[in-house]
Parts: structure tokens; sequence; C-alpha cells
């Protein structure tokens, strides 16, 4: 039962602009998340391209909750609990694959695609003819289930409000990232997963608004050329837009950030595609947007990189889970996503670019992940845990641009902490269930 007198004081700090270091490693935390918030979000699963044909499943996960995504006959999308009804085994052991039916390999029990019960060994002799509804005991379905753009989310409260509505404004945003094209998105290989010794929540924080970082943490994959920019200061005005659960950041506009290193004729489907303020943006002094994430925990990042210093530019976007596995210790999942519709070559390039950048042995990947170890690690201690931390960045030196076509309140610098701190009101609000 974790201890009543937790949360006020970490509330009270984040109303003040500061954190308590501890919140990166505490168990206590830890077991709040999982009941109050990640058992009441949307949650990303998957994207439909992973299963395209019936049949086709993948396992996913909420927190500790394994699910099976498939794809039915009649090629309808199901999000359903992985544990058997007789025993709680899981009932697939495997990442992904393409089944005609779900057998379990305790007793036997045999489920549809959709999770319906369809068959049980020695039925009539064990239980007795008829004994047994099977209507009563298929798999799980989740609670709540939602695709947007191909996206497939999922909510274990039933009384969330729909996929659409909790997107809302964050949409405009997300656009950026999944509408470039009329085919959309696909997986470009198989997400990648690593687990890391650090809490989920420092890169949520870092991919909701640390444009800050970029300058130092990642100097060395500059002056290696697989960033290709002149320094890392392309977000410092940049602008930083923040949403109630939603955060992003645009880069300067820039000969190489400008476009993301897309070639002209993806940006001119991406104009025709955009609505006109959408647009307005992209020929009014900031780049693509770069990073973001859609609270809790799913972060997107599109970027130019060069998988070697010889090689131009491509860009490459992620889409990624940060899977809490434990207090301070997270499950990386990374998407390399691309236009369905591109040239071979230029996905490609894409995947390269990704792989050298974020995927599981990158350059910026790792650097990042060093800081957050750095940081969890440490986190436990007795009087590190009660460290505060300063997340005043931009506080009374910036107001909101009134002139920002979007919605949100948008901030003509990156190098800013609005949306981590959005974020974190979020994160407490969330976890006292308001
Ligand atoms: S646990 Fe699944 S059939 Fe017994
Ligand atoms: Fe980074």
């Amino acid at each position: 039962m974790p201890n009543p007198n937790l949360i006020p004081p970490i509330a009270k700090a984040i109303n003040k602009g500061e954190l308590p270091l501890g919140v990166f490693n505490s168990p206590e935390l830890f077991e709040l998340e999982k009941e109050h918030l990640f058992a009441k979000s949307w949650n990303f699963l998957a994207h439909e391209s992973e299963i395209p044909n019936a049949g086709d499943y993948v396992q996913r996960y909420i927190a500790d909750d394994s699910f099976i995504v498939t794809r039915d006959k009649q090629d309808a999308i199901h999000v359903v609990l992985n544990a058997c009804r007789h025993r709680g085994r899981k009932v697939c052991s495997v990442e992904k694959g393409n089944a005609r039916n779900f057998s379990c390999p305790y007793h036997g029990w045999v489920y549809d695609l959709d999770g319906a019960l369809i068959d049980i060994p020695y039925e009539d002799e064990g239980y007795g003819k008829d004994a047994i509804d099977h209507a009563d005991w298929g798999l799980m379905a989740a609670p709540k289930m939602g695709i947007w753009r191909g996206m497939i989310f999922a909510n274990l409260d039933p009384n969330a409000e729909p996929l659409d509505d909790y997107l809302g404004d964050a949409k405009w945003y997300m656009d950026f990232y999944t509408n470039k094209s009329e085919a959309g998105l696909e997986v470009y290989g198989v997400p990648q997963r690593w687990v890391v010794d650090a809490d989920w929540k420092l890169a949520a924080d870092n991919f909701v608004g640390d444009g800050y970082h970029t300058f130092i943490t990642h100097a060395s994959t500059i002056q290696a050329g697989m960033l290709p920019a002149q320094s890392g200061d392309f977000l410092l005005d940049g602008v930083q837009v923040a949403l109630e659960h939603f955060g992003i950041g645009f880069a300067r506009q820039d000969p190489l950030f400008n476009s993301l290193a897309y070639p002209p004729p993806m940006m001119e489907a991406m104009r025709q595609r955009f609505n006109p303020e959408q647009v307005s943006l992209m020929d009014n002094g900031v780049s693509l947007p770069t990073h973001a994430n859609l609270f809790p925990n799913l972060s997107f990042l599109n970027a130019p990189g060069a998988y070697t210093a010889m090689a131009p530019p491509a860009p490459y976007m992620t889409f990624r889970i940060w899977r809490p596995l434990a207090a301070g210790k997270t499950e990386i999942w990374s998407w390399c996503m691309v236009e369905k519709d591109a040239p071979e070559e230029f996905k490609q390039a894409s995947y390269k670019a990704y792989l050298i950048s974020f995927g599981t042995s990158g350059t910026l990947e790792q650097d990042d992940a060093e800081n957050w170890s750095q940081i969890s690690l440490p986190a436990k201690g007795t009087m590190a845990s009660k460290l505060s931390l300063n997340y005043s960045m931009g506080n009374g030196l910036l107001e909101p641009m009134d002139d920002w076509p979007g919605p949100g309140n948008a901030y003509p610098l990156d190098f800013t902490e609005f949306a981590q701190r959005a974020f974190w009101k979020k994160w407490i609000t969330t976890l006292e269930g308001k």
C-alpha cells in the first residue's frame, strides 16, 4: 500500500517548478503509476501495417500486462489479454506471427483470433456436456481500443474518453508525422526493444521538451557528421509547444533542418495534404517538427541523419514507447516509420539513418540513455532522492506567441521547459486522480 503522504510534497514541488530527484527511482510511485496512470491512459501498442493479413498478430504490453493484437478473417483488429481463462498461462509466447487460432500450451484450450473460446479438450468428460458457456470464457478484450491513422491504442479503463477525444488538439501536430503522404505510414522492419536502467519518465521528459541537451549530449554525433548540423543548437531558436498532454519541438529554419532532408517531391506532397495553417508553419521560420511526446509514454522523433559521414542525409522517423518494467527500469520499444508509398531506396536510406542514430546501437540513443541511467541509479540515494531539481527554464522570460497558428501555447525557443512542466503537471494530477 503506497504511503498516502507520498504525493502532496511532490505536487507542491511541481507547482513551484521543481521536482524531487527520487521520482526517478521509486518503487512506491511505480505501483501508483501502474494502477492510476498506465491503467487509465491510452497506450500505443502497434501500427496496423505490422499485421496486414488475416491471422497476423503481435504481442504487446501495457506495463506488466501482455496483449495479443490480432487481425481476424473479417479484417477487424482486436486487442485481447494474453492470459488463458483456465490457469492464466500466456496463450501466445512469441512476439509475432500468423495463426488460425491460439491454442494454450498448458491444457489446450483454443481461442479464436477475436479471443472467443472455441474448444476445450475433453470438455464433455471433464466438465459435462454444455456445462461451460463458451461465451463467458473467451480471452478478455482490452476494455477500450481505438485506432487513429493506423496507430492502435488500448485503454484498461472502461470509462476512458474515446481515443479521438483524448488525442484532441495533439492531432493537429501529430499530422506532421502521420499525414505526409496519401498512403500513410508503415513500420519498416520490426520494432527494436532493449532494456535500460532508467526511469520511463526521463525518456518522456526528454522527448516532450528537452531541446536543451542536444548541443552537449549529442556533440560527438554532430562532430562525426552523423547528425548533419553545424552545431547542436539548432533547437535553440526553434519553437516549443506545450499542450496539457502533449509537447512538441520545431528546429529553427535552416538549410538542413527546414525539410529534415525530405526530398522536394515529398515536401510538395506534404503541402498538398496539410491544411493552410500547417503549411504556413513550414513557410514561417521553423522546420518540420522534430521531437514530441503524447502523454504518457509515446514519443516521436523526425530528423535528418547520415548513416556514414560520407552519405547524404536522409530523414528518419521513429515512434517509441517507454514501457515501465520497474522503478528505474524501462524497456524501450522503437519503431522506424516510413511513408508506405515512398521509393524503396528512400525507405532503405531512412532506415539506415534511423539505425545509426536511434536504433539499439544508435549513437544518439546511447548518448541519451547514458544520461538517463546516470540519473535513475543515483536517484535511490537517501540524500539524493530528496534533491530538488530546477525546472524553471523560460519561466518569466517567455510569453506564448500570439501569431502561432496551431493549438496550445507556443514559445519562440526550444531551449526551454514549458512542455516538460506541462508533462509533470499532467503526471501528478493523473496520480492524484484529478
Ligand atoms: S492454462 Fe490454458 S488450458 Fe490450462
Ligand atoms: Fe537526445
